[in-house]
């Protein structure tokens, strides 16, 4: 099964792509969000999508022999966007997307994402960096992991799963987490997700840096948007759509951003028959009507 990209007609209609712009989608993942931003903006739009991970980038690359240059991929993190638009000497741009998280091909690989598919402690979309969830795992205090747990997995057991994997060291597989994890939690605890959701994504936001970066790279993307160009944030986590929404709100006040879509945009129910993964989107989109003072 392939990546299906999310709320894609929702996100274009806001967009609105248009010949002769240049946008930027800060996660290009499988593509789909950038390939209709270069459809929609014929001839001559241009678009440079970024993705950390470097297999998106390389299954990106025949994308390059269609569009040509109207097309430029840039493997790094999204924080980094004014260091490589300064590079390509682009001042502004026209509009921005974030489609946070995992994409489907990185859930199906052996990379350590699911707690479906057995696979060593990984959770690394840049495959250069040097924390693995199995450092987190094996390696950190009881304390530190408690932590993140409650923090970013808003895990309620946080404690009891704490304990329970420095006792139960080394932790090598998904599976093995995923297990240890189901052990702990109380039986009479009902959950419509999998016990081990919370664990998964708490060690998945850490191993890759992701709130820090979306904090930065949202602030960048508003700074780089021309006037009337307009940023567009599809999150899939409460931690996430909370930055979206205090930024929008920040920005708003500043008299810089008027926020499009005051409630978070979700997709129909249609959708989310068609595919599960779009079941916890939300979309948030706001338009830059006046540049920041310290330009
Ligand atoms: C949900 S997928 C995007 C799917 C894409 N919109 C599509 O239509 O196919 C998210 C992608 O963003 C990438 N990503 C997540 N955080 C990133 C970051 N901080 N910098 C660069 N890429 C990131 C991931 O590696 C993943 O490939």
């Amino acid at each position: 099964m392939k990546h299906k990209s999310v709320l894609t007609k929702e996100l274009m209609a806001i967009i609105q792509p248009e010949s002769g712009k240049l946008y930027v989608d800060m996660t290009l993942g499988a593509a789909g969000h950038t390939k209709k931003l270069l459809e929609m903006s014929s001839p001559d739009g241009k678009v440079i999508a970024f993705d950390k991970d470097i297999e998106a980038i390389k299954n990106a690359e025949k994308l390059k022999e269609i569009y040509k240059d109207r097309l430029i991929l840039i493997n790094s993190d999204f924080s980094k966007l004014e260091e490589h638009l300064d590079r390509l000497g682009i001042n502004r741009v026209d509009g921005v997307i974030f489609d946070l998280g995992v994409s489907l091909d990185q859930l199906k690989s052996d990379r350590g994402f699911s707690f479906n598919i057995d696979a060593p402690l990984d959770m690394r979309m840049d495959r250069n960096k040097p924390l693995t969830a199995e450092v987190i795992v094996n390696h950190w205090d009881m304390e530190e992991i408690e932590k993140i747990l409650r923090l970013y997995g808003e895990e309620k057991f946080s404690k009891r799963i704490a304990k329970q994997i420095v006792k139960m060291r080394p932790i090598k597989s998904t599976k093995q987490l995923a297990e240890l994890v189901e052990n702990t939690i109380p039986r009479n605890v009902s959950t419509k997700i999998h016990p081990a959701t919370r664990t998964f994504q708490a060690l998945r936001i850490v191993v890759n840096d992701e709130l820090e970066s979306l904090q930065i790279g949202l602030k960048a993307a508003i700074k780089r948007l021309n006037v009337g160009g307009t940023v567009c944030v599809i999150s899939f986590h409460s931690l996430e759509d909370r930055i979206v929404k205090q930024t929008f709100r920040s920005y708003k006040q500043k008299g810089i951003l008027r926020v499009i879509n005051k409630k978070p945009i979700r997709p129909t129910q249609s959708e989310i028959r068609n595919n599960r993964q779009a079941r916890s989107a939300k979309l948030r989109c706001a338009l830059k009507i006046k540049e920041e003072d310290d330009r």
